[in-house]
């Protein structure tokens, strides 16, 4: 089948030197597009940017904002079977982007900030994408309802949790625990490391 999986966080400029960014190493994301490429998947890896190798056999098309992330997943999506969103996608992106380095003036600052697309959310509706679509949660508290309620709103067959508020799984980590957050059901995964839970999550995707 042909697999896109977004990766890695993204980058939102605030002037030439500096950004916002949400966590995320990009482990996750690249163990699974490792995975289904060696179950014989041909796999599209979009990421921000992240300081891993690109796994070998999968195309990589890197991004570096949220605005860029949605632009080459809607450009790519219609052409794939699964979609698998485990990026770390700025839900906010500064107003305006200064030209130049922005000078310290005064003891506070005040950024405005815009929302940035849903690319999880346009993924169904806007991008007409009839595939098997895999969201991902990141929550620190009521994972399973956070999760479900992002499943049937966004319209996924399968929506990831982690629970970010753990220290040793979720971000950064090389294992993660997750539960898999289906429209009716859910199922708890023992904690394992990243490249074994992608090869059991490829193969429950596939399945799907
Ligand atoms: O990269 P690692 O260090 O290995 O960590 C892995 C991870 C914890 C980052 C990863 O497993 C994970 O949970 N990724 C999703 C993190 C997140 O931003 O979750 P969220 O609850 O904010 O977003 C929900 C879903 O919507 C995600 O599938 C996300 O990719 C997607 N999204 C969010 C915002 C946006 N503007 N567009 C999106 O597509």
């Amino acid at each position: 089948m042909k697999v896109l999986i977004t990766a890695g966080p993204t980058v939102e400029a605030i002037d030439p030197v500096r950004y916002l960014t949400n966590r995320s190493s990009g482990k996750m994301g690249y163990a699974l597009a490792a995975a289904a490429a060696k179950r014989g998947h041909s796999v599209l890896l979009i990421s921000g940017p992240t300081a891993l190798a690109i796994p070998d056999g999968v195309d990589f098309l890197p991004v570096e904002s949220a605005a860029e992330m949605y632009q080459a997943v809607s450009s790519q999506i219609a052409r794939h079977d699964i979609a698998i969103f485990a990026a770390a996608v700025a839900d906010y992106t500064p107003a305006h982007v200064a030209d130049q380095k922005l000078k310290k003036n005064g003891e506070e600052m005040t950024l405005t900030l815009k929302r940035t697309k849903d690319i999880l959310g346009s993924a169904r509706g806007v991008m007409n994408f009839s595939g098997t679509l895999v969201g991902f949660a990141a929550e620190t508290e009521n994972l399973e309802e956070y999760a479900r309620d992002k499943c049937l709103r966004k319209n996924c067959d399968l929506v990831i949790a982690n629970d970010v508020s753990q220290k040793e799984i979720g971000f950064d980590s090389s294992e993660n625990e997750v539960s898999l957050v289906y429209p009716d059901r859910t199922e708890t995964l023992p904690r394992d490391s990243k490249e074994h839970l992608a090869f059991h999550l490829i193969e429950v995707i596939e399945s799907l």
